[in-house]
């Protein structure tokens, strides 16, 4: 089959689809690979390494013509339009956004979007949003270690003891996690608080103290086991009592890292914007859930897409793609995770073989559209 990769082209965007790896791998199974001139240099992969496993470059319309497209982002109006009828394409394709699935269905594209992958153990190899969360979970403290004017660890120098800096983590999930451990490794003094009650034990295991906010009704304790290994949205009533021991927590920290997402619908505000004036000043919040609700904002209502806001001399940080600016590692496990899926649709003869919804779960949970029809319902 032959393969595209185009060059990303939204603003900021600098991960690639499929890596001198993964390339080389599926040319040695008989595909053949198009690469857009580069698409790798933003990930810091030459031309020449694509070259050098067997792909041949080209311009972004040898990419997209042909019969599968890999991409990361899902592709803006002016790409969708050079993609043809019956090319399969796989991405990050917003499954949430009906828009955009019915847009390449009148194209006539077959898309999978990987994000829709169950949380199962099958799918764990090709779970891009632990892949790139995982990511954002690391680059996110180690962006808060740059904005913040002290140290990290706890240090005993001739000039006098340097406390060790207190951070919250709001959304103990994969990126969640992955913060506790980085900070943890920095010598930082770590909280953390989620609405699943699994995450408790997660959370102690590497080291942070869990934020209890007590569940007080069952409508509360079984809304908080979620549904897919997701959170749903919590109750009023523990959204409250959440949000005034956040507050209490927030005033005496040095960081906060709010990761929190629910599948589908706008982020939950966790650090309200009282909270964040009652913040000692220097302090600073990483807002991962930034852009994702109204107007730039994400857990606190203050955050600004792509902006560093200062609040009352806190730091608000609202990077929106944290995950390109570890472009290398970020791509390196992207395309691992896009090689994966294409096992489940691909045949030893290198042919396309879309198993039927009934006999793959992964596949059609991915599947957005197919023959001109939407396929997704949300
Ligand atoms: P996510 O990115 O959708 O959300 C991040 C975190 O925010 C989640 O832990 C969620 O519980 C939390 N959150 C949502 N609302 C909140 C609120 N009001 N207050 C506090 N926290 C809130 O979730 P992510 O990180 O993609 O996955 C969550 C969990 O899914 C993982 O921790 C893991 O247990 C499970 N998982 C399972 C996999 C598998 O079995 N193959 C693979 C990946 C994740």
């Amino acid at each position: 089959m032959r393969i595209g990769v185009p060059l990303e082209t939204r603003p900021g965007e600098t991960r690639v689809a499929a890596t001198p790896e993964t390339v080389k791998k599926l040319i040695s199974q008989g595909h053949q690979f198009i690469i857009q001139s580069g698409a790798g240099n933003g990930a810091s992969v030459p031309d020449s390494a694509y070259e050098a496993v067997g792909a041949t470059i080209g311009s972004a319309a040898d990419a997209f013509a042909a019969e599968m497209v890999l991409k990361v982002r899902s592709p803006q109006a002016d790409e969708l339009k050079q993609i043809k009828s019956g090319t399969v394409l796989i991405g990050m394709l917003d499954p949430f956004d009906n828009e955009a699935i019915a847009a390449m269905a009148s194209q006539g594209i077959t898309a999978f979007a990987l994000e829709a992958a169950p949380r199962t153990t099958r799918a764990q190899s090709m779970d891009v949003l632990s892949s790139q969360a995982n990511i954002a979970g690391y680059k996110a403290v180690m962006i808060a270690a740059n904005e913040y004017q002290r140290f990290m660890p706890m240090l005993m120098t001739a000039a006098g003891t340097v406390k060790a800096a207190r951070i919250l983590i709001l959304g103990a999930g994969v990126a969640g996690l992955q913060a506790i451990a980085t900070a943890k490794r920095l010598g930082a003094v770590i909280e953390a608080s989620d609405v699943r009650p699994a995450a408790k034990e997660q959370i102690e295991s590497l080291g942070a103290k869990f934020v209890d906010v007590p569940y007080e009704t069952d409508e509360e304790r079984e809304i908080a086991k979620g549904v897919g290994g997701y959170a749903r949205p919590m109750p009023e009533s523990w959204m409250k009592r959440q949000a005034a021991l956040v507050a209490e927590r927030a005033m005496q920290a040095d960081i906060v890292i709010a990761t929190a997402l629910i599948p589908g619908r706008k982020p939950p505000v966790l650090l309200h914007s009282e909270t964040v004036m009652k913040m000692k000043p220097g302090s600073v919040v990483i807002d991962l859930a930034a852009g994702r609700g109204e107007n730039g904002s994400g857990n606190c209502p203050l955050t600004r897409a792509d902006q560093i806001v200062d609040a009352n001399g806190v730091k608000i940080v609202g990077h929106t793609n944290l995950p390109s600016m570890v472009a290398a590692d970020a791509s390196a496990l992207y395309a691992r995770n896009v090689l994966d899926f294409m096992k489940l649709i691909i045949n030893k003869e290198a042919q396309l073989a879309i198993p039927a919804a009934a006999d793959d779960d992964i596949v059609a949970a991915c599947l957005m559209c197919r023959d001109g029809q939407a396929v997704r319902k949300n």
